[in-house]
């Protein structure tokens, strides 16, 4: 199938390319940069011997997508293009908004006037806020989002449902992340976040390659095994393929779809430095720091639904992420720049 992949340039986007090019998919990719580099697509040729169509552009730019749509005529659209910072969705809620509510309207306009009405989306388990239990199923309630990042992606969901009540000849595909983390095997590829990191994994990589001093755990006293946040990990290899499983399934024409991509696992904070500490072979080092605002105890998925569905599981454990997220780390100390 021809693919039109928005943020492809992306974290996520990245490995996705690689595996929908493995299973035999032709790729278009369109991605303003804003927080990427194109370098990911040489890595993607040189893993895959396939060099991605590339528009260097933004999906705000109306033209710019009928202009693709016109020329390339994807028959589905895997839209990852977004901003995803929780912390800077709070500081700067107007650009989180215009990004990716204003950005997803356009997309879905050039898909209508195009005929292109195929589309999967990359939502979040931000969705489910501070879920009632876990395992989290889909159809537990969603809305009580802590911040505008997250209401984008409840927003694009809910304007995503109702475009498919009114029109049932499109195909909508909710994906709903858990905490992607990990590099591709061959360490070419992997997370290169700019500045900071927000989120624990590509903190823990940067402590681990010197760059950063220590990593600090966000509270020590939640209602959990060590007291320590705990998140389903899930390996970003595992969870592009999850897009290739879902590609197939909106060929079948579903209809409106929601699938968690996660391990069904659960490991806290000090299970993921141990991890990535045995995996870069020292000791991290860390300190215990205040709870973080709007963090939650505990997050994991049921996975159940998208294997019964999808036939798609997540085979890849915390060793293996760390090991991958290490290669990928210290062969590429200042990521693709
Ligand atoms: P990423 O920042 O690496 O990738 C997003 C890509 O979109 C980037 O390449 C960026 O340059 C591009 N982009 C942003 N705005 C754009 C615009 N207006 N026009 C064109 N391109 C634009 O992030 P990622 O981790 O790969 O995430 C991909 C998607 O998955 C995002 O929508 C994100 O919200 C969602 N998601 C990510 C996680 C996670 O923890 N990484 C979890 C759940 C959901
Ligand atoms: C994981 C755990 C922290 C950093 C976020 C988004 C979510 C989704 C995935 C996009 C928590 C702790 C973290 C650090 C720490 N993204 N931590 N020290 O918050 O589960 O999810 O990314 O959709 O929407 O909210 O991920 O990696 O930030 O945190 O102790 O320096 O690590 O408190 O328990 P989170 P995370």
């Amino acid at each position: 199938m021809k693919v039109l992949v928005t943020g492809g340039t992306g974290f996520i986007g990245s490995h996705t390319l690689v595996e929908l090019i493995e299973a035999g998919h032709d790729v278009v990719v369109v991605d303003n940069l804003v927080n990427s580099s194109a370098e990911s697509l040489n890595r993607v040729a040189q893993i895959t011997g396939t060099e991605p169509v590339f528009y260097e552009g933004d999906i705000r730019d109306q033209n710019l997508l009928l202009d693709i749509f016109g020329k390339e005529a994807p028959e589905a659209v895997i839209h990852f293009a977004g901003l995803k910072a929780v912390g800077e969705s709070s500081s700067k809620p107007l650009e989180y908004y215009d990004n990716n509510i204003a950005g997803t309207i356009t997309l879905l306009k050039a898909m209508k006037e195009s005929g292109c009405k195929n589309i999967i989306f990359s939502s979040s388990a931000t969705v489910y806020g501070k879920p009632e239990s876990v395992p989290i199923r889909e159809d537990f309630k969603v809305g009580e989002v802590t911040n505008p990042y997250g209401r984008t992606k409840l927003m694009i969901e809910q304007i995503l449902q109702d475009i498919y009540a009114a029109d049932n000849s499109w195909n909508v595909i909710l994906l709903r992340y858990f905490n992607p983390i990990g590099a591709h095997k061959s360490g070419l590829m992997g997370e290169d976040p700019q500045g900071i990191p927000n989120n624990l994994l590509p903190y823990i990589a940067k402590v681990a390659v010197g760059q950063l001093d220590h990593i600090n755990v966000f509270g020590n006293d939640y209602d959990t095994k060590d007291g320590t946040g705990v998140r389903d990990y899930i390996h970003v290899v595992d969870l592009a393929y999850g897009h290739v499983k879902a590609l197939e399934k909106i060929s079948e024409a579903p209809g409106l779809k929601i699938y968690n991509l996660g391990t069904g696992n659960g490991y806290s904070v000090l299970e993921m430095i141990r991890a990535f500490s045995k995996a870069c072979g020292r000791d991290l080092p860390y300190v215990i720091a205040d709870r973080r605002p709007g963090d939650i105890d505990v997050c994991y998925a049921d996975p159940a639904l998208a294997k019964k569905e999808l036939g798609w599981e997540a085979k890849r454990g915390i060793e293996e992420m760390c090991e991958d997220a290490w290669r990928w780390q210290s062969n590429n100390p200042t990521g693709y720049r």
